[in-house]
């Protein structure tokens, strides 16, 4: 949500701005801009209305923009219009007309995240005299800081701590002075920021893809945490303006995985990395031929005390949590609730003693997910992040932290980090059954051996792509999908049914398949097609029966099932196998026909698979 980059060192600033920007892209992409500054004259500003090549070209390719140190930014607007007068970066001077340079600003800067007392702030500084032309939050914090350096005569790093202390929400911020040529100033609450060093170089990003080809010395600043960048250097300052250590982290992500490497869409690359992602997940899980939780810190006396766990997540890490209850449930015979971290922050639900609340999350930075970890923290109970990004802020605060190793995820909807996810869910359930006594040792050793299998299963169903491309260009102009489903074939419905909307803009839902007929079956009419995921067996019956009565009210029937389960083609217009396994673990496989069917519905129907409108990949407002 916003993405931001920084450069200072000998090269020329805004062409690496821009490659950065261009990785971060799926972040936001309302509008976008740069502030570079040559040595030490004020810095020149630049933004552009829409995708980033707009601003490439109004830059020529960042040519016309002179200097070697500089900020960006990509953004998705929260407060304002995607405007170019909104688009950051913002000066603590009068922006005079959109695209002009800073004039006569002593701090111009970008931000990502919310400021909630925006308003109140702005006032004050009406108050003193300042002007505001545009909407935004982040034009009132600039101007603020530009207010404490002023008012107090103090560097950039306590006018930054003040600013910080002054502000209530969520924010990374980097920020130039004109007085300090060559050096870039960053701070951060509860959004991402990492700051990376080579020989004679500094970069700032929001997420590591965006610096990966220049360096893997990477500083992951921490909240409340200062920063002062030079070319090859960071020093870190707490909130008191005292200087702090923060340890420099070596990245293991390879460059090339944050590259599209012959494929036309990064989902469509990520959706074939599956088979990758599930193998080294489980490999990470599994030492010496069984589940070894030791990295993640859950010790076997803490899995037999649980009473109860709390699954909280968003979108469709919450899809992977609806999964997962009814393998644990089924397995270990722990109760589970799944809750969308957006409602459960705001619940006043009884935490009761032994409550195990996971939180996923790919990016380890959604504002929800963080708030519920926190909330559920502030409550008392043990906290466990399944996570895929290292260093991020929701791995850091949990108690345990449990990581998938999908490698990035560039392309807005998830895919590869939703598989990840998946398995890591599965394996804990498996551990958690063994402790428990809820299997035996020799279900035991079938769990894991499916387990280990299902790469191999996923790379199967990838083959079946070109039936699925063919049967999208048959629903390109649907108006309406629903997907129906019972126990694990209802989560991955919710997961299928958001995967085809978010990207194809098609209007889909995902049932539970008894529930259709409570309401939602009056909205079958001719030709609406509805979609059954059929892989449970002793549901499969319920679920045919189900998607039969849309069939009379004129539905088009498309069935997921395994193979074996032949008959289904005398119901249904399209059938599509997957390969069999342990029920518990089929959500694994069928969910990648339905994430091909809506790669190819939205590729059909030509719109940005990679960058669907209105959305961004790490939703780290509220
Ligand atoms: C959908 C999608 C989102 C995310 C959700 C949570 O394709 O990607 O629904 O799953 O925004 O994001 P993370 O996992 O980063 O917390």
């Amino acid at each position: 949500m916003c993405g931001i980059v920084g450069y200072t060192g000998r090269d020329q600033a805004a062409p690496i701005l821009l490659d950065g920007l261009s990785r971060l892209e799926y972040r936001g992409y309302d509008s976008a801009g740069l502030a570079v500054r040559d040595g030490s004259a004020p810095a020149e500003v630049v933004k552009a209305t829409g995708k980033l090549f707009h601003l490439a070209d109004k830059t020529d390719q960042g040519r016309a923009l002179r200097g070697q140190c500089g900020i960006g930014h990509t953004r998705w607007a929260t407060h304002g219009d995607p405007t170019v007068i909104n688009a950051h970066p913002h000066v603590s001077g009068n922006l005079a007309a959109p695209g002009s340079g800073a004039g006569d600003s002593d701090v111009v800067g970008v931000h990502n995240g919310i400021i909630e007392n925006f308003t109140e702030l702005k006032e004050k500084l009406l108050r003193h005299g300042y002007v505001f032309y545009s909407d935004t939050d982040t034009e009132v914090v600039v101007k603020l800081v530009d207010y404490y350096y002023k008012k107090y005569r103090i560097g950039p790093v306590d006018a930054i701590t003040r600013t910080m202390v002054r502000v209530r929400g969520s924010y990374a911020l980097a920020l130039m002075f004109r007085d300090f040529p060559g050096e870039i100033f960053a701070a951060r609450k509860d959004s991402p920021l990492i700051i990376g060093t080579a020989e004679d170089a500094s970069y700032l990003a929001s997420d590591v893809p965006a610096i990966l080809k220049y360096t893997r010395s990477v500083y992951y600043i921490d909240n409340l945490q200062v920063a002062r960048v030079s070319p090859g250097q960071a020093v870190f300052f707490d909130l008191n303006g005292d200087e702090t250590a923060v340890p420099l982290t070596e990245v293991t992500w390879d460059a090339a995985a944050a590259e599209k490497d012959g494929f036309e869409h990064f989902m469509l690359k990520e959706i074939h990395e599956q088979p990758a992602a599930v193998r080294d997940t489980l490999n990470s899980l599994v030492k010496d031929g069984r589940i070894d939780l030791g990295a993640a810190g859950l010790a076997e006396d803490t899995i037999r005390s649980l009473t109860g766990i709390v699954i909280a997540a968003c979108g469709s890490a919450w899809h992977v949590g609806m999964a997962a209850q009814y393998v644990i449930e089924d397995l270990a015979g722990i109760p589970v609730r799944v809750e969308l971290a957006s409602e459960f922050r705001y619940r006043s639900m009884p935490m009761a003693a032994g409550t195990l609340v996971i939180v996923i999350s790919q990016s380890g930075e959604t504002a929800d997910s963080l708030a519920a970890l926190r909330v559920a923290k502030e409550r008392g109970a043990l906290t466990l992040a399944v996570v895929n990004v290292v260093g991020s802020t929701i791995a850091r605060e949990a108690d345990l932290v449990l990581y998938t190793l999908a490698g990035p995820e560039i392309a807005v909807a998830t895919t590869k980090a939703y598989s990840a996810q998946l398995i890591a869910m599965d394996a804990l359930a498996v551990e958690m059954a063994r402790v428990r006594g809820g299997i035996t040792g020799e279900q035991y050793d079938h769990l894991l051996a499916e387990m280990a299998a299902l790469p191999d299963k996923i790379r199967r169903v990838l083959e079946d792509k070109e039936r699925l491309q063919w049967f999208s260009s048959k629903i390109v102009n649907a108006h309406d999908i629903f997907f129906i489903g019972r126990g694990l074939d209802y989560a991955v419905s919710l997961e299928g049914s958001l995967k085809m909307k978010e990207i194809s803009y098609i209007h889909s839902e995902a049932y539970a398949a008894g529930e259709l007929k409570h309401g939602t079956i009056s909205l079958i009419e001719q030709g609406t097609l509805v979609i059954g995921v059929l892989t449970q067996g002793k549901l499969f019956e319920k679920t045919v029966s189900n998607m039969m009565e849309c069939k009379s009210r004129g539905a088009n029937l498309m069935g997921i099932t395994v193979n074996g389960n032949f008959a289904v083609e005398d119901s249904v217009n399209f059938t599509v196998y997957v390969p069999r396994t342990d029920e518990h673990f089929v959500p694994s496989l069928a969910v990648v026909p339905l994430q091909l069917l809506g790669y190819y519905t939205s590729v059909s129907r030509g719109l940005d698979v990679d960058k669907p409108r209105n959305l961004a990949k790490s939703v780290t407002v509220e």
